[in-house]
């Protein structure tokens, strides 16, 4: 069955005349539908761990635009939650978090296995998604990767330039790379039981990989990855693997064959023919219209929607924004983008 899904013949490698698509952060404010369901269930974290709930929010945007996949309603920082750390968010600001500066903040986490009762709810959303989504739309599981979900650790909070993260990388080497290891085993056994409640691909976050050079990106964002995608291919060799190293630039090439992963999602800093011709040629690519077209739609909107369509056409691709759909975008440039990658 999963390789009737359109999304699933993508990652399998197929070029598509109408490549799928899907949206970042397609359930979220910009629907009314959602800010409804949010309410009901208090705030984000409690709609994270409502099982029902979550799943009713990731299937909004598929009755609404009919995607062609669906990615559970979740957050990267559940992981650190899960792991002990505190977690909340501040309406119109973020995620805060308790920090980690010290071995002793370090030593009050939990193990990497020890994960699973805190996200079970996550599992269930699986379950529920699994049962309800219709046949043809594939279930994207997800994680953020460890250097991203470390910088709001240490940090504690969102960072312009992840300046603690990297503060704490060179000040004390041991600590971060105790918190990157940990990060890293705490992911493979979340997205492996994600797999296991019927997620069909999961999609690795890395948001700020964008700020780790030369052989901190490979030892940071490229090793990690390696690592992740080499535990889960042990286990599933089937199910395909989504990266997202965002902002990567350069380093989004050779990214695939270096890393095991089966698609490269691209943020809109790269152009579609640059990436075509560098980053396509290994493997899947996913995206990457600027997400502030969904807030100023027209023409450009539908021009440079055919632009990437195009600059994909000759090999397997995922149609996506660059980054996920902000609050302030109109449903109808959704709609529009869609209709022009379908053609009608
Ligand atoms: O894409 C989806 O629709 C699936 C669900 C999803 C969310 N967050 C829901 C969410 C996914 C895949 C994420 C990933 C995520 N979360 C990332 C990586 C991708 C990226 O955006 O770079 C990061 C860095 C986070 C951490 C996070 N979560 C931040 C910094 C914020 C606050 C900023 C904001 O947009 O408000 C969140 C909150 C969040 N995660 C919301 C949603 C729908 C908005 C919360 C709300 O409803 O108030």
């Amino acid at each position: 069955m999963g390789q009737q899904k359109k999304l699933m013949r993508a990652l399998a490698g197929e070029a598509q005349d109408v490549p799928p698509i899907w949206m970042m952060r397609q359930a979220g404010r910009y629907l009314p539908e959602y800010r409804a369901t949010r309410a009901e269930a208090g705030d984000f974290l409690s709609l994270c761990y409502n099982s029902e709930l979550a799943a009713e929010v990731t299937l909004q945007p598929i009755r609404r635009y009919g995607f062609d996949a669906a990615i559970l309603f979740a957050d990267i920082l559940l992981i650190p939650d899960a792991l002990g750390a505190d977690l909340w968010f501040v309406t119109g600001e973020g995620p805060r978090l308790s920090t980690i500066g010290t071995e002793d903040d370090f030593a009050k986490l939990k193990g990497a296995a020890d994960i699973h009762d805190h996200l079970a709810p996550v599992y269930e959303t699986l379950r529920i998604l699994s049962r309800e989504l219709p046949d043809e739309t594939a279930l994207i599981g997800f994680a953020g990767a460890p250097w991203t979900v470390a910088t709001y650790m240490i940090a504690g909070r969102g960072t312009p330039d992840q300046g603690p993260a990297h503060a704490l990388k060179g000040m004390n080497r041991t600590l971060f790379e105790a918190v990157m290891e940990r990060l890293t085993e705490a992911t493979i056994e979340y997205l492996l039981a994600q797999i296991e409640a019927g997620a069909e691909t999961v999609k690795i976050f890395d948001s700020w990989a964008g700020s780790l050079k030369g052989a901190d990106f490979e030892d940071f964002a490229v090793a990690p990855a390696r690592r992740i995608i080499a535990a889960l291919k042990a286990k599933h060799p089937d199910v395909p693997i989504i990266a997202f190293p965002r902002e990567a630039g350069e380093g989004y090439i050779g990214f695939a064959k270096a890393t095991g992963a089966d698609c490269v999602a691209l943020d809109n800093s790269v152009s579609p023919e640059w990436a075509a011709e560098h980053v396509q040629v290994d493997s899947c690519v996913q995206g990457n219209l600027a997400s502030s077209h969904m807030v100023t739609g027209g023409d450009a909107l539908v021009e440079e929607t055919r632009r990437i369509v195009n600059a994909f056409a000759g090999g397997p691709h995922i149609f996506n924004l660059g980054h996920g759909i902000t609050p302030d975008a109109d449903p109808e440039n959704v709609q529009l983008m869609i209709d022009t990658v379908r053609g009608s």
